[in-house]
């Protein structure tokens, strides 16, 4: 289901049952707060813990944007995260094939969540070189079906270098930057932007 799909399913649901009620909600939506958060992983075993925490919170729908320089350890906390949705396989870096996927455990009462993770450096390095990046990774991410997948139930989307094509993601994503400073380790801010609840929600539990 495609994010849009799904705002119009949440908007009719909160219709047919309370009006009021769903306004309500969309005006909380919209006063959401950006959120901030900024910890210090002093080793890989530390990010990848910090990634089990992350996963152990996510839910279908959810959207985690990995930013950060060459090695900066996004595919590390992608394996914690894959790990804490509890998936059995080990996550690697997405290349020949552009788009990993895992399954993680399935919810009470629900089929198991899908874990799609790409990574948009290697996909825009597989493609044909063009001017620009971003409408090659625009085009590729939409022959791939990611926009299928974007805010689908059953799925969660992992993003590596997702500022190649910010406008790929869904609007309430998790922002999450990591930094290795000359001194080691690594400083991992996690964010969301202004009127993204889902983001803000996870960014407090990981505080
Ligand atoms: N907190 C940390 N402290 C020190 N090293 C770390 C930390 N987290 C991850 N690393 C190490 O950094 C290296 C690069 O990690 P990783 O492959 O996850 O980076 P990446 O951001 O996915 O790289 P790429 O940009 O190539 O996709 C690995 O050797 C990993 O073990
Ligand atoms: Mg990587």
């Amino acid at each position: 289901m495609s994010r849009a799909t799904a705002d119009r399913a949440a908007t009719a649901d909160g219709a047919a049952t309370a009006d009021g009620a769903a306004t309500v909600d969309r005006a909380a939506d919209a006063r959401a707060a950006p959120a901030q958060v900024t910890l210090f992983c002093p080793d890989a075993e530390a990010t990848a813990a910090l990634g089990v925490r992350l996963g152990q919170l996510l839910a279908g729908a959810d959207c985690v944007a990995l930013n950060g320089g060459l090695g900066a350890g996004k595919t590390t906390l992608v394996q914690g995260i894959v790990a804490g949705m509890g998936s059995r396989e080990r996550a690697t870096s997405p290349t020949f094939t552009l788009v990993n996927e895992y399954q993680g455990a399935a919810p009470p009462g629900r089929a198991p969540l899908l874990i799609y993770h790409v990574d948009l450096y290697r996909l825009a390095e597989g493609a044909a070189p063009t001017d620009s990046a971003t409408p090659t990774v625009a085009l590729l991410a939409a022959t791939l079906g990611l926009d299928d997948v974007i805010g689908a139930d059953d799925a969660v989307l992992l993003v590596e270098w997702a500022d190649l094509d910010p406008a790929l993601l869904p609007p309430d994503h998790l922002q999450v930057t990591l930094i290795a400073p000359d001194s080691g380790g690594r400083l991992v801010e996690l964010a969301s932007a202004a009127g993204a609840p889902r983001a803000q929600a996870l960014v407090a539990a990981l505080r």
